[in-house]
């Protein structure tokens, strides 16, 4: 489901439906005999969540939800929690998919990568960075096979690097150096603020950096135990990504 069908950059053979989030009705095309939903919420508000998980209730019976993950991989405070809870009382089955860090995040610093520096701030602050293909591979199990109704798998990559090491080993992929510069965390709350505009998820972003650099993001083994293949590494995701890095 994409919002715009004639913007969709996708392979040859792949069924597009159009739809909106922000929209509900707009969704139930896209809901005619689907049985199995895999929500993401890639939005600030939550205003339209209600009507969205109603609707889909309606018409199907099981969804993935890709979560985030709070402390110790358990329910997250703001929005994601509370989609959990509106999935929960919709009386389908579910399973949320509680992701830590995504290494596609780090696509934002493409364009200083090139230059040979990145500046932002918590470079210590240390993450276990998950592959998108390994959030796909499970959430194609959780939609795809029994076993999974009821469950919140906290889903994370299998190495914990600092985001000064993420930055070099995306400079050793693309076969350039690059090198981490702080940014005062008062200069980044203004970039941040222009970027998101909402100041709580500005504020939250930056307390879970800070609290990164003492404490690394967890890592688990649930790609493993789900898919039976290791999680990849942020250097294999790095490769697979060299060529969006290297683009003009
Ligand atoms: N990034 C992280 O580190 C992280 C960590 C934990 C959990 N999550 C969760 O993972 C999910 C995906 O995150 P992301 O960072 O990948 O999000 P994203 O890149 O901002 O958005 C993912 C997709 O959502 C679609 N989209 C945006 N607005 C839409 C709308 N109004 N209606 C329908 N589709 C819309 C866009 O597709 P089209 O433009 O084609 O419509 C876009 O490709 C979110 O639920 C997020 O909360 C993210």
């Amino acid at each position: 489901m994409v919002r715009d069908p004639g913007m969709a950059n996708l392979p040859a053979g792949v069924e597009l439906v159009p739809g909106d989030l922000t929209s509900p009705e707009t969704l139930r095309p896209a809901l005619d005999g689907v049985r199995s939903v895999f929500l993401l919420w890639p939005l600030f508000s939550i205003d339209a969540a209600p009507a969205v998980v109603d609707l889909i209730a309606e018409r199907a019976r099981h969804v993935v939800y890709l979560s985030a993950a709070g402390d110790d991989g358990g329910r997250a405070d703001g929005f994601w929690g509370e989609i959990e809870q509106l999935v929960e009382r919709s009386g389908m089955d579910w399973t949320f998919i509680r992701a830590g860090g995504f290494a596609a995040n780090t696509l934002g610093w493409a364009g200083e990568i090139r230059t040979g520096v990145v500046r932002w701030p918590y470079g210590a602050a240390t993450r276990a960075l998950v592959h998108e293909a390994d959030l796909a591979a499970v959430a194609v199990r959780a939609l795809t096979e029994d076993g999974h109704d009821g469950a919140a798998y906290h889903v994370t990559g299998p190495d914990q690097l600092t985001q000064a090491e993420q930055v070099r080993i995306i400079g050793e992929a693309i076969g350039i150096p690059v090198r981490w510069e702080e940014m005062p965390v008062a200069e980044a709350r203004v970039v941040l603020l222009n970027m998101w505009g909402d100041p709580s998820f500005v504020e939250k972003a930056l307390d879970g950096w800070a609290s990164m650099v003492g404490t690394p993001e967890a890592v688990t083994t649930a790609v493993r135990d789900i898919t039976g293949a290791p999680a990849r590494t942020f250097r294999q995701w790095a490769l697979d990504h060299a060529d969006d890095f290297r683009a003009a």
